[in-house]
């Protein structure tokens, strides 16, 4: 090879590498940081944050959606809101100036929509990277002010009691076993004032992809008693087209199972039923059951 090319290759390579180093050390003093504010987050106007030079997320093979960088789903490029997406800004515009938790946000396309109908936002995810994104975009100085990036795990979040007007948690609880939401509803209903409400959208039982094989075992669990009986759906065998960007098992449920946990920690249902995935995907005759939703009120007990 010609000495020139070798040069410039290595010098190349010696740059990629040196800013891989430097991005992993800002994003190592951000996550340090966030282990050491407590509550709700690290508010997103601060200087450290501009810091972390941000790579743009990458499509999904069906060019739909981006991935997410954990392999924990695809966070949808909404041109058409979910009903429950919609009905949770609709809400965010009746109560300007309070709280409102984004859980599983992903690159953070809700989350923006509730700052920008004035609401405080703690925008949480696993993924710091997908939060950072998420703020670059944000280009309002009023609305950075009251963003606040989360990476604490759901449901383990540390949040005051009766603080939030709404909580939302799209396409997110597909990947909690059953304990962990149990623990999480009961302390969103810690969290939310009187009357808040909780948004919920989870990969339904009846998706054409998988329905006709797990209705039976999933129907049979649940005549046994079992609370959470869509635990554990294997995605290389029912969903192998969207396996490269997902865990090895989901968590799929029913509108029953999920009224049923919902009435289960001091909510009244207000809505709940089917959401269309129908754009999305690669099977053929998808028919609106991919996924189901649920909105509920928390209600005093008494
Ligand atoms: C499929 S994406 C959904 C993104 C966005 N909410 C949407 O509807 O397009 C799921 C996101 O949930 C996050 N996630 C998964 N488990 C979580 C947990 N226990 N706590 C917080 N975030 C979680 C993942 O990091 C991922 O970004």
């Amino acid at each position: 090879m010609n000495k020139k090319l070798v040069v410039i290759l290595s010098a190349m390579l010696f740059i990629s590498i040196a800013f891989k180093i430097l991005k992993n050390n800002s994003l190592f003093e951000i996550n340090q940081l966030h282990t050491k504010t407590p509550g709700i987050g690290i508010q997103a106007n601060l200087k450290i944050l501009d810091q972390f030079s941000i790579t743009p997320p990458i499509l999904s093979k069906t060019g739909k959606s981006f991935v997410t960088l954990n392999k924990m789903g695809f966070d949808i490029n909404y041109t058409n809101l979910s009903w429950v997406a919609e009905e949770f800004i609709n809400f965010c515009e009746e109560h300007p100036g309070e709280y409102v938790l984004d859980v599983g946000a992903g690159y953070g396309f809700l989350s923006r929509y509730a700052l920008s109908k004035r609401m405080f936002v703690i925008s949480n995810d696993l993924e710091m990277e997908h939060l950072l994104y998420s703020r670059k975009k944000v280009k309002n100085p009023d609305e950075i002010l009251r963003l606040f990036l989360n990476t604490t795990p759901f449901p383990y979040l540390d949040i005051k009691k009766n603080s939030l007007r709404a909580v939302i948690l799209h396409r997110v609880l597909h990947f909690l076993p059953g304990a962990e939401i149990d623990l999480g509803l009961e302390n969103i209903n810690s969290w939310l004032k009187e009357d808040g409400k909780v948004y919920i959208m989870v990969m339904s039982t009846e998706h054409i992809a998988y329905r006709e094989q797990v209705l039976p075992d999933f129907e049979r669990r649940k005549k046994n008693g079992d609370l959470w009986p869509g635990m554990f759906l294997d995605v290389p065998k029912y969903l192998p087209t969207q396996a490269y960007c997902l865990p090895e098992q989901l968590h799929i449920m029913d509108q029953e199972v999920l009224k049923n946990a919902l009435q289960r920690h001091g909510f009244e249902i207000e809505r709940i039923g089917y959401v269309s995935m129908q754009g999305f995907g690669t099977e053929d005759g998808r028919d609106g059951k991919e996924a189901i939703g649920a909105i509920a009120v928390k209600k005093t007990r008494k």
